[in-house]
């Protein structure tokens, strides 16, 4: 099953590498579709048909894996416009909302999503759902500070945070923060828990992505199947 859902990953993370251009500032994403697309971005800076590109990393696990792939780097200050982003998701619905955050990285991910003119999100077809939350629960990032009192929170919204837990610790974000993963189940009003969630000093950010995607990328074993986003 894993290596099938890999190929999907690979088929949308090429897919998707075709839309990048030379001399262009690219946004990169985090997790293992993102893996595959750093190594055909790598292997286009080799053979010199992908020329004068520079990467953002959203994660401190990218960038490793950027410099490892010999893909030149910036950062946002130097240059706070990014041509075209690419990244996964762990869950998209039919307006292509998403929910990311399975790789901890939501924060910088959405920075670099809202300074991007374009964004591509690649995803293997068992991503797709009808609502958010069926399939996966959604990540927010808190303050270590207020971790007791968002999950109360939360708790209180009638749904069921858990701190995310990695080598039997907490997980810790490159920003030094804790995740809860919200498991809420189908989400019935995305826009309306994006800004309760919001509302919240403790909770630097959530993982539910709105209008935030221009071109999704679906790998299938057909081949990629690529939808529009007509709202924005
Ligand atoms: C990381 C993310 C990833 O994009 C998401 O978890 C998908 O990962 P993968 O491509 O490994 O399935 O949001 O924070």
């Amino acid at each position: 099953m894993t290596a099938k859902k890999d190929q999907m990953k690979k088929i949308a993370a090429e897919k998707a590498v075709s839309y990048l251009k030379s001399n262009s500032i690219i946004g990169l994403g985090t997790g293992s579709t993102v893996y595959f697309a750093l190594e055909l971005i790598s292997k286009l800076i080799a053979d010199n048909k992908l020329v004068n590109i520079k990467g953002i990393p959203s994660s401190k696990a990218t960038e490793e894996l950027a410099v490892k792939f010999n893909i030149p780097l910036t950062s946002l200050d130097e240059n706070p416009f990014i041509d075209i982003n690419i990244d996964g998701a762990d869950e998209v619905d039919s307006d292509l909302y998403l929910i990311k955050g399975g790789g901890g990285a939501l924060l910088k991910e959405k920075i670099i999503a809202q300074a991007s003119k374009t964004n591509i999100i690649m995803v293997d077809e068992s991503k797709l759902s009808n609502f958010l939350g069926e399939r996966f629960y959604l990540p927010v990032e808190v303050f270590p500070f207020a971790i007791g009192s968002e999950t109360e929170f939360i708790k209180k919204l009638g749904m069921n945070p858990k701190i995310r837990i990695k080598n039997n610790s907490a997980f810790i974000t490159d920003q030094g923060n804790y995740i809860i993963d919200i498991h809420c189940g189908k989400i019935q009003n995305v826009k309306e828990l994006s800004d309760i969630l919001h509302s919240r000093a403790g909770i630097a950010e959530h993982g539910l992505f709105i209008d935030l995607t221009n071109i999704l990328v679906i790998g299938k074993e057909s081949g990629a199947e690529i939808k529009f986003n007509k709202n924005i």
